[in-house]
């Protein structure tokens, strides 16, 4: 039997907020009850052109919560607003997807996770790049190779966003490797525990801080995971996953990000069938079922937190020059 739709609020009506629209009203398995964001005349408006009616609009979460009863809430406001909507929806008892990065700072993540063991609610972030059908199959290549010596990620693109990530500091770090450093640890089901990073400005730059930055993590059998990436890139762009390298003891796996992954040396892999579901729809299934099942998804926060520690580590040693270990960031 299907079960019924989850029940869902959606926080947060901006850009990213339309595509979550979009993919909501596209699920079988949820239901959209309302939409809230601050500026609530731009949820009105983004409802109306997803032609969503009937569903209560607000600029309140516990207003959305006290009027629809619902059993899950999505958010997709700005990083630093996360907090205070997760905590909100948690201690309201209800369960979270929120999108990345699920806090501006390790700090932050923490106290979040707190309260989702507080409240026993679930906390996951959607890390949409995790769902892809050809990562799967990477991870599956990868696991072929025996030990793996290097990993590494090319990441050259030159998009002109305008807004906020024009002005801010490290902007590719924070704003675009949380991405690629969260896939290493899916794709190699290892933590590193240790980085060295410089960050630079090309002089044609049309970013305030940190469009390039070259980062080497260290895992704890000392081999090394490189990443390699531009925001101020033109010419011959990598895909946005990034275009990956991986060595191991008995070949080399690899893949553009974009079109299917390259095995040299062992035999392919039997193929272990997985959802047919990507990006951020995705996240929103992976989510459905680990509400419905108690099951603990791969981006629950407590385990997150080392994405966004790898980060906080990068940003430190390109900061301060030095080898900067993660236990540090984990434990500030
Ligand atoms: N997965 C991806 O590939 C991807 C891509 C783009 C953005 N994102 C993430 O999605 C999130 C949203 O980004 P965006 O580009 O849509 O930003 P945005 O600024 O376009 O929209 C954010 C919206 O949240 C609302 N808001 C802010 N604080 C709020 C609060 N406390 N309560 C209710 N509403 C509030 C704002 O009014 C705004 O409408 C960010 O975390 C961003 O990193 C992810």
């Amino acid at each position: 039997m299907t079960p019924r739709p989850l029940r869902l609020v959606q926080v947060g009506a901006g850009a990213m907020g339309r595509a979550w629209l979009r993919t909501i009203t596209e699920s079988p398995d949820v239901e959209l009850v309302a939409l809230v964001d601050l500026n609530a005349s731009a949820a009105t408006q983004a409802a109306a052109d997803h032609g969503i009616s009937g569903i209560v609009i607000t600029d309140s979460l516990e207003d959305a919560i006290r009027r629809t009863a619902p059993e899950a809430v999505v958010d997709v406001t700005v990083p630093v607003a996360h907090s205070e909507v997760n905590i909100t929806a948690m201690r309201a008892g209800l369960p979270v997807l929120c999108e990345k990065p699920i806090a501006p700072t390790v700090a932050d993540a923490r106290q979040q996770a707190r309260v989702a063991r507080e409240t026993g609610r679930l906390l996951m972030t959607s890390q949409s790049r995790r769902y892809y059908r050809a990562l799967a199959r990477f991870r599956e290549q990868i696991r072929a190779l025996g030990p793996v010596g290097a990993v590494s990620t090319r990441f050259f693109k030159a998009p002109h966003f305008g807004g906020f990530r024009e002005e801010m500091r490290h902007v590719l770090l924070v704003d675009m490797a949380i991405h690629a450093f969260d896939a290493v640890r899916y794709l190699t089901g290892r933590d590193p525990v240790a980085v060295v990073c410089r960050e630079s400005n090309p002089p044609w730059s049309w970013f305030a801080h940190g469009a390039n930055a070259v980062a080497v993590f260290e895992f704890a059998d000392g081999s090394t995971y490189t990443y390699d990436g531009s925001w101020c890139a033109p010419g011959d762009e990598t895909s946005w996953n990034g275009d990956w390298f991986v060595s191991g003891e008995h070949g080399t796996a690899r893949w553009d990000g974009a079109g299917d992954p390259v095995l040299t040396g062992p035999p392919e892999p039997a193929h272990v069938a997985g959802s047919e579901r990507e990006e951020i729809a995705g996240a929103l299934e992976d989510f459905v079922d680990a509400v419905r099942t108690g099951r603990t998804p791969d981006t629950e926060v407590h385990a997150n937190i080392v994405s966004l520690a790898m980060v906080e580590a990068a940003v430190l040693s390109a900061e301060e020059g030095r080898r900067v270990l993660l236990a540090e960031v984990l434990e500030r």
